[in-house]
C-alpha cells in the first residue's frame, strides 16, 4: 500500500520535491538551485535541461531522505514556476533554445504594438490578463520568429511548445504526454478563460500555430506515467498546477473570497472567486484557479515584484546586512518607522499601478534616520504592497476579507507578519506547513488516485500554526498607510 505522494516544485530559482505522508507531513525533501542567464538587459533565460536534471536529481534525493522505494509512492504531483515558455523538437525532444523565463522583458515591444492596434480589451476579456511581456504568448511568438526554421518547423507539427510543467511532463513520460493544466494554460495568452480552451482568435493575433500547443487538462487527473528514471519507474503523474494556484489549493483555499499570500521574493495574492471568471476593474488579473472533475474554478491573482528581494537589496545592494535573517533584529533596533518609507518600484510596480516606469524611492529621511529606521521600511513596504493588493481585490469582488492565509520564506518574520495584521485588519494566519505550494501539488495528485478520499479530508489537514491579530489601532495605521500611499504617487513615472 503506498504510503506517500512526491511532490515536484520547479520554481524560479531552485528545483525542489517533497515526499508528504497521509497527514501532509513531510517526510523527505531535496532543494536544488540551478544557474540564470542574462544574456541582454531585461533578458532571463534557463537552460531546459537545468530544470529537468534538477527536478529529477531533488526527486531522487527526497526519496533517498524518506528511504522511499517507487512502491511507496501513490503519484506525483507537479507545480512550476508559471509563463515560463520553451519549444522543443517532437522527435529528438531537443529544445530550440533555452527557456525564456517569466521574467524576461524582451517582447515589451510587441505588446505595445499590439496595444497601440487597440486588442488589449480584447485580450483582457477573453484571457483575464494583460498585455504584458510576463506571460507566455508573445514569448512564444518571439522564439518561432527568431530560431532560423522554427515557424515553419512549427507549422509542420515538428515542434512542441510548454511552459515548464509540460516540458517536465515530457521529459518523466519519455515524449509520451505533451499536456498542459488548465490553470499554467491560463497564463499563457492563448486561453479562452471561459471555455478553457486554447483560442483560435488569440492565436491567428499572436501568430501561433495551433500544432505546437499541448492538450489541455484538468489539474487533478491522470497525465501519465514515469518511464526515465528507474527508482520511480510506472508512478503515476495524476496532479498538476502552476505555483501559485497549487499554494492556494495547499492553503484549502476553496471558497470564494478565501485568499493566500505567497512571500518569496515577489508575492503573489491569491483570491477564490467561484465558479464563474471575476473580471476585474482595478488592474488585477482573473486566472483559472483549477479544474477538478471538469469544473473549473478561478481567482483573481495580484503580484508584488518586489517582496523578499528588497531584503537582498539591502544585504547585497547597500551591504546593511550580512545576511537577510538579520533583517529581523536590525529593523528591531528602533520602535517604529520614524517616517522613514521605502517604495521598492525597482522594477516598475506590478498590481494594481502596472506603472513600468516608476522607480525606487526612499522618503522621509532626516538627520535621525537610522539603518534601523531603512530595515524596517524595507520590512513593512512588503506589508504595504500585499495590502494594496488586498484593497484592489476587495473592491473587485465586493465582500471584506476575512483572513488572510500566508506562506512563503518570509512569513517567519513575526513582526512582517503582525505588521499585515494591522494594516488588513484581519487575522493573518500561517499554517503548522509552510511548504503549501509542494502540499497543494500533492493534493491535486492524491486526490486524483484517491490517496486522499475528498476535500473534505484534505481540509482537516489544513492546521493553523500561528495567528496574527491586529494590534496597532486603526487611525495610527490609517495615518501610516496615508503616508505610504503620498510615497506610491511619488515613484510613479
Ligand atoms: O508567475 C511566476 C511565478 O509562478 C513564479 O513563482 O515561486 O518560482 O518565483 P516562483
Amino acid at each position: 500500500m503506498p504510503r506517500c505522494v512526491l511532490a515536484l516544485d520547479q520554481g524560479t530559482t531552485s528545483s525542489r520535491a517533497i515526499v508528504f505522508d497521509r497527514r501532509g507531513r513531510a517526510r523527505g525533501s531535496a532543494q536544488q538551485e540551478f544557474p540564470q542567464h542574462f544574456p541582454s538587459p531585461g533578458w532571463v533565460e534557463h537552460d531546459p535541461r537545468d530544470l529537468w536534471t534538477s527536478t529529477r536529481r531533488t526527486a531522487l534525493a527526497a526519496l533517498a531522505e524518506a528511504n522511499l522505494t517507487a512502491r511507496d509512492i501513490a503519484a506525483i504531483g507537479l507545480t512550476n514556476q508559471r509563463e515560463t515558455t520553451l519549444l522543443w523538437d517532437r522527435r529528438t525532444g531537443r529544445p530550440l533554445h533555452r527557456a525564456l523565463v517569466w521574467q524576461d522583458r524582451r517582447t515589451a515591444a510587441a505588446c505595445a504594438k499590439l496595444k497601440r492596434a487597440g486588442l488589449e480589451p480584447l485580450f483582457r476579456r477573453k484571457t483575464g490578463l494583460l498585455l504584458d511581456p510576463y506571460f507566455s504568448g508573445t514569448k512564444l511568438a518571439w522564439l518561432l520568429d527568431h530560431v532560423p526554421g522554427a515557424r515553419r518547423r512549427a507549422e509542420r507539427g515538428e515542434l512542441a511548445f510548454g511552459t515548464v510543467d509540460t516540458w517536465l511532463l515530457w521529459q518523466l513520460t519519455g515524449g509520451r504526454v505533451h499536456a498542459t493544466d488548465v490553470s499554467n494554460a491560463s497564463r499563457t495568452l492563448l486561453l479562452n478563460l471561459r471555455t478553457a480552451a486554447w483560442d483560435p482568435e488569440l492565436l491567428r493575433l499572436l501568430r501561433i500555430p495551433p500544432e505546437v500547443l499541448p492538450e489541455v487538462r484538468d489539474s487533478s487527473g491522470f497525465f501519465g506515467e514515469v518511464s526515465t528514471v528507474p527508482a520511480l519507474r510506472g508512478v503515476p503523474i495524476t496532479g498538476i498546477a502552476g505555483d501559485q494556484q497549487a499554494a492556494l489549493f495547499g492553503q484549502a483555499c476553496w471558497q470564494p473570497g478565501m485568499a493566500k499570500n505567497t512571500y518569496g521574493t515577489g508575492c503573489f495574492l491569491l483570491l477564490h472567486t467561484g465558479s464563474k471568471p471575476v473580471a476585474s476593474k482595478n488592474n488585477l488579473l482573473t486566472t483559472i484557479a483549477w479544474r477538478i472533475g471538469g469544473q473549473t474554478e478561478y481567482a483573481l491573482e495580484g503580484s508584488v515584484f518586489i517582496g523578499g528581494a528588497v531584503v537582498q537589496w539591502l544585504r547585497d545592494g547597500l551591504g546593511l546586512i550580512a545576511q537577510s535573517a538579520d533583517i529581523e533584529r536590525l529593523a528591531a533596533t528602533v520602535p517604529d518607522n520614524g517616517g522613514v518609507y521605502l517604495v521598492p518600484a525597482f522594477a516598475g510596480l506590478g498590481a494594481p499601478h502596472w506603472d513600468a516606469g516608476a522607480r525606487g524611492l526612499i522618503t522621509g529621511l532626516t538627520r535621525g534616520s537610522t539603518a534601523g529606521h531603512l530595515a524596517r521600511a524595507a520590512v513593512e513596504s512588503i506589508a504595504y504592497q500585499s495590502a494594496d493588493l488586498l484593497g484592489a481585490m476587495q473592491a473587485d469582488c465586493g465582500h471584506p476579507l476575512r483572513e488572510l492565509r500566508v506562506d512563503g520564506g518570509a512569513t517567519v518574520n513575526p513582526a512582517l507578519m503582525q505588521f499585515q495584521s494591522d494594516l488588513l485588519r484581519v487575522p493573518v494566519i500561517r499554517p503548522r506547513t509552510i511548504e503549501t505550494t509542494a502540499l497543494g501539488a500533492a493534493y491535486l495528485a492524491g486526490l486524483a488516485t484517491g490517496f486522499w478520499k475528498n476535500r473534505a479530508e484534505i481540509a482537516r489537514l489544513w492546521t493553523a500554526g500561528r495567528t496574527f491579530r491586529p494590534q496597532a489601532p486603526a487611525r495610527q495605521v490609517r495615518r501610516l498607510q496615508a503616508q505610504w500611499q503620498a510615497a506610491i504617487v511619488r515613484a510613479r513615472a
